[in-house]
């Protein structure tokens, strides 16, 4: 198998050298990795020089097919959340042009895990596969390990690395996922692990390729970072500040993304509602979704996360008014004590997120809102748990994602004096789950057999009868049906809740 030519469409100015040392710099150009100049001194514009970087890959790739009969394979590991699988697609991406197949099998050439650290037992995972991966290593010594994202931004994280993991040969955070190739490059000419992060950057590299796991279905940055320092989270620490992508990147992507067959879109950032403030020329995110819903092609709009603090009337207009955002809202609520709210540094009370939510059901009233709920920060007694389970109730919430607390070093709330026993934490989380587990049946049965369209995402993994999609409410419907389904949005007829999902069947076929 040889490796193919792969031509990469660019859309906008790029600067780079063909073998003829002429600089060219032109709108539309397709990028032919196999025909750049790769003697030469590296551009220093980005991504030019990740092109760059990825030409000189593909080389050390077909030298490795001549030398052992096939191309290297690599695999990318997700562990983190929406934010990480989206960072993950851009590096298969890159992967890929650089001339690797890419594989699920993790005893390969190469493997990336891309790390999350939003909890403990994210970071003990990490620690056990990594164990595994030596025992792969010891047996191909070729084999290269790279660890990158959101942990990797943790010094007692890294330290650890170096001190007990030295078998790993590359090491980056996620201020520059983007030079995925050059340090692939790089730690190919250093002897030992090869350690590359960056406390905090401005910029936004656009334009690099990516490999999406869905055809129909794909994740848009709009934003990185986060600025709101929840005292129990991590997340500003490791991904950074705040920063907006352009309005009109953003519309280009997603454009490219619908004229490649994606129906479906999900706009991610840390906080969605603070989106823009930033720009130069500031635009609010319900200007923003204006702007994508006019996208033709593009069938359905999802985004997250929602902070309840900064959720306008503006938005709740704009999703009321849309054909294609879809009934579902994540906001994550944390506690519904106002005393721990406080400490957690939410800037919300319990009284206005239960006026939000209802605002919210009132304007749109098929809409399903989830949450994500924390139990046992630092000072919760079983009275603030009865506010939060008392708001659980009064919301209906349609699923919630419940987590025992984490102390997370660092964090203001790791300082704090009154850390909650595990027993009672422990308890109190079970006692949540089972409210949470009430009103998300409840609120999935409110459906029963109504004809809804259904977004197919896959053929079911334990009855290959059927496929599985999704309601525009989020909600999972089994309907018998084969791949060619896929990414195909029908109309079914929700014959029978489950629980949390439903077993329908299309509308107009015979059961
Ligand atoms: N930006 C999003 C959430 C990012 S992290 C937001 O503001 O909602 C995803 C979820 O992990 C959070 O909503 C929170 O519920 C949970 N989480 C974050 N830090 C945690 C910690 N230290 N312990 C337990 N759960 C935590
Ligand atoms: Fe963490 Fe709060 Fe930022 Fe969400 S909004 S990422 S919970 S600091
Ligand atoms: Fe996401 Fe985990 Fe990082 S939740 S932003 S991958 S710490």
């Amino acid at each position: 198998m040889s490796l193919k030519t792969v031509r990469l469409k660019t859309h906008f100015l790029f600067l780079l050298y063909d073998r003829k040392g002429e600089k060219s710099r032109e709108m539309n150009q397709e990028i032919d990795l196999d025909k750049l100049d790769i003697h030469i001194e590296p551009p220093t514009e980005e991504p030019d020089r990740q092109y760059y970087f990825m030409a000189k890959c593909r080389e050390w790739a077909k030298d490795f097919e001549r030398e052992n009969g096939r191309l290297p394979k690599a695999c990318v590991v997700n562990m983190g959340c929406q934010m990480n699988a989206r960072d993950s697609e851009k590096l298969a991406g890159i992967l890929e042009q650089a001339g690797y197949r890419l594989t699920e099998n993790e005893n390969t050439d190469f493997v990336i895990f891309n790390t999350c650290t939003v909890r403990d037992n994210a970071n003990q995972k990490v620690y056990g596969r990594l164990g595994e991966l030596n025992g792969y290593k010891r047996k191909n010594p070729h084999m290269k390990i790279a660890l990158c994202g959101c942990m990797m931004q943790e010094p007692s994280a890294l330290e650890k690395i170096r001190k007990s993991y030295g078998f790993v040969d590359l090491v980056f955070g996620t201020h520059n996922i983007y030079k995925l190739a050059e340090l692939l490059w790089n730690s190919r000419q250093a002897s030992g692990m090869l350690v590359d992060i960056w406390q905090e950057t401005d910029r936004i590299v656009e334009d690099l390729p990516s490999d999406r796991k869905y055809s129909f279905k794909s994740g848009i940055n709009i934003m990185f970072g986060c600025n709101n320092f929840c005292s129990y989270c991590i997340v500003p620490y490791v991904r950074g500040r705040e920063r907006s992508r352009q309005p009109g990147e953003i519309l280009r992507e997603i454009k490219r993304l619908t004229e490649d067959g994606v129906a479906e879109v999900m706009l991610l950032g840390q906080n969605v509602n603070s989106y823009g403030k930033n720009l130069a020329e500031p635009i609010t995110f319900a200007q923003l979704l204006r702007e994508v819903e006019k996208i033709e092609g593009l069938r359905r709009i999802r985004f997250m996360t929602s902070h309840p603090k900064d959720l306008s009337d503006e938005l709740i207009q704009v999703m009321k008014e849309s054909k294609k955002i879809c009934r579902h809202l994540h906001l994550p609520l944390q506690s519904g004590s106002t005393r721990i709210l406080e400490r957690m540094n939410r800037r919300y009370t319990k009284e206005q997120y239960l006026e939000l939510a209802g605002k919210i059901r009132r304007e749109i009233p098929d809409i399903a809102i989830t949450t994500d709920i924390i139990v046992g920060f630092p000072g919760e007694t079983p009275e603030d748990l009865e506010e939060t389970i008392d708001v659980v109730r009064k919301v209906k919430f349609d699923n919630a994602f419940t987590f025992l607390y984490s102390k997370r070093t660092g964090t203001p709330a790791a300082a704090m004096e009154d850390q909650v026993p595990e027993v009672q934490r422990k308890e109190g989380f079970d006692r949540l789950l089972r409210v949470v587990q009430e009103t998300a049946r409840e609120q999935t049965a409110r459906l029963q057999g109504r004809v809804m369209d259904v977004l197919i995402e896959e053929v079911n993994e334990s009855d290959k009868s059927m496929v599985t999609g999704r309601l525009s409410n989020n909600t999972i419907v089994h309907v018998p049906g084969d791949a060619s389904l896929i990414g195909k949005i029908v109309p079914a007829v929700l014959d029978e809740c489950r629980g949390f999902y439903y077993i329908g069947h299309i509308e107009g076929q015979k059961l």
